[in-house]
């Protein structure tokens, strides 16, 4: 196992360092102390070619203009909360508006956008990287002083686990996830519409016009939304079901997990032969098929657009504090929050 340490930029004053983990299979993994942003993946196709498998940049001014969340860690709590509000013991919290008034991804200036403590620690057949922050309370507001830990961990199998643990000195709301646009096929040779989704999930989330959980939740029977023998990523992108219209033509959708560390979700590019299982043990995983991906910018010389990556987004649902039937989001005082997602890569 090697760590390469390297300045990526300064900002306000900072340095933001990439690490990059490299195993003895070759795989890399790059990150920035900016969002525990995961800028790079590098893993082999059938031959051996190692090649990226992520969307990023190499420049901290791309990430600020552009990015749509590409690899952070979006929180304190991912996903939209409606009217940006939620009421914990009687007090009505309000939260950044950062989405058509709804609040997304922990608001405008959520843990995506801090630069992290990091700390490096060794080990015989792994490297972590453990990242920490202190939210403040208020920051975005959120109620609570929250101790954020989160842990990379690449080992000499090709797999990477991201591990998150919180703790507030006061009741309040966590649900982070990590935010990484997967396209298998290598150095974004091709779209990701002809990847192979595999899901242990017989229900979903109905979501509204604004993308905003109606509080149904529906059977993935009979819908494009059933990928437990797996399903092509294009036959939700072309296709008259009204809830893949609503997302702009496309999945933008929680599915609820009926397994948890047991392989239950899959991604398979047939072309290049690399796959990725995706076990957690969370309650939920977003499927978003970049279906609002800009096009006026360009991914390391590639033209981004429309499903050029995917997002698999392993946690608690969304909107949850405004729907009582939903898993809960709350998080007690001096309690530990802990969420755990580990990604194998295959070939
Ligand atoms: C959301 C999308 C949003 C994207 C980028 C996803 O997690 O579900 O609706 O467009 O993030 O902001």
């Amino acid at each position: 196992m090697n760590l390469i340490q390297e300045k990526f930029a300064e900002l306000d004053g900072q340095t933001i360092t990439t690490f990059t983990m490299i195993n003895d299979q070759g795989m890399e993994v790059s990150t920035i102390d900016y969002g525990c942003t995961i800028t790079r993946i590098v893993v082999p196709d059938r031959n051996g070619t190692l090649e990226n498998v992520v969307l990023g940049f190499d420049t901290i001014e791309e990430y600020q203009q552009h990015s749509p969340y590409f690899g952070a860690v979006v929180g304190r709590h991912a996903g939209r909360i409606a009217n940006a509000e939620f009421t914990l013991e009687g007090t009505t919290y309000h939260l950044a508006k950062n989405n058509n008034g709804n609040h997304l991804h922990g608001g405008i200036k959520g843990l995506d956008k801090v630069i992290w403590n990091t700390e490096v620690v060794e080990e015989k057949d792994s490297l972590t990287l453990v990242f920490t922050y202190l939210s403040k309370d208020g920051e975005e507001g959120y109620p609570g002083n929250l101790k954020m830990k989160i842990s990379y961990t690449l080992n000499n199998d090709n797999e990477l686990q991201i591990s998150y643990e919180g703790v507030s000195d006061q009741k309040t709301v966590v649900n982070v996830t990590n935010h990484s646009y997967f396209n298998l096929s290598g150095n974004l040779k091709r779209d990701v519409l002809n990847h192979k989704l595999t899901l242990k999930s017989n229900r979903f989330l109905e979501l509204d016009e604004e993308l905003i959980p109606t509080g149904e939740i529906l059977p993935v029977e009979n819908t494009s939304f059933d990928f437990l023998s797996g399903r092509k990523i294009m036959e939700g992108t072309d296709t008259n079901d009204s809830q893949n219209i609503i997302a702009g033509n496309g999945y933008d959708h929680p599915f609820l997990l009926t397994d948890n560390h047991n392989k239950e979700i899959y991604l398979f590019d047939d072309e290049s032969g690399r796959g990725l299982i995706i076990e957690t043990n969370q309650p939920a995983v977003v499927l978003y098929t970049g279906n609002q991906l800009a096009d006026d910018f360009s991914i390391r010389g590639i033209n981004s657009r429309k499903y050029l990556g995917l997002c698999l987004e392993t946690q608690g649902l969304p909107d949850s504090l405004n729907h009582p039937h939903f898993p809960s989001a709350i998080l007690e005082k001096d309690q530990g929050y802990y969420s755990v997602t580990k990604y194998i890569f295959t070939n």
